[in-house]
């Protein structure tokens, strides 16, 4: 009727190492991130090689629109699935905020219908 003590207990410690887990992999830097120093490190730890210098994309993934969330994006980082991974010991938490602060602030590209040139030529018959 009751959930044997060994089960319980069993479920408690799967409890608390999922969140002991979580609380070590999900950074909580103590300000906002930096735009300005996060392109710093986009250039010094060689982002921009396979993401392009506007995130554009290249060899790696398009990162702008970046629709990652600060937390998902650290995530991403510290344990990829392809590209290399940034640990704690290479990028801190703070130059992780950074660097997602730097990616939300490059801009997208220009949609067809806004670039003049592009309108001219697909109107034209
Ligand atoms: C050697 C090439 C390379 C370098 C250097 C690199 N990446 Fe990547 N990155 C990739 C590739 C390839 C993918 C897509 C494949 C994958 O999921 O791993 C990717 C995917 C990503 C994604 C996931 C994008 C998505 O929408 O799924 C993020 C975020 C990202 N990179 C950020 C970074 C940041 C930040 C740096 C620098 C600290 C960096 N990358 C450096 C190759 C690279």
């Amino acid at each position: 009727m009751s959930i044997p003590f060994s089960r319980a207990g069993t479920a408690a410690a799967v409890l608390l190492s999922v969140a002991g887990l979580s609380a070590q992999s999900v950074p909580a830097p103590a300000q906002a991130g930096k735009p300005e120093a996060g392109k710093d490190v986009y250039l010094r730890y060689s982002c921009y090689a396979c993401h392009g210098y506007d995130g554009h994309g290249g060899a790696g993934a398009r990162l702008v629109p970046m629709r990652m969330n600060l937390p998902g994006f650290a995530a991403y980082v510290r344990n990829p699935r392809q590209m290399p991974p940034y640990t704690a010991q290479v990028l801190a938490d703070t130059q992780l905020a950074d660097l997602w602060a730097y990616i939300k602030s490059l801009p997208e590209s220009a949609a067809a219908r806004d670039i003049p040139l592009l309108t001219k030529i697909m109107s034209e018959k």
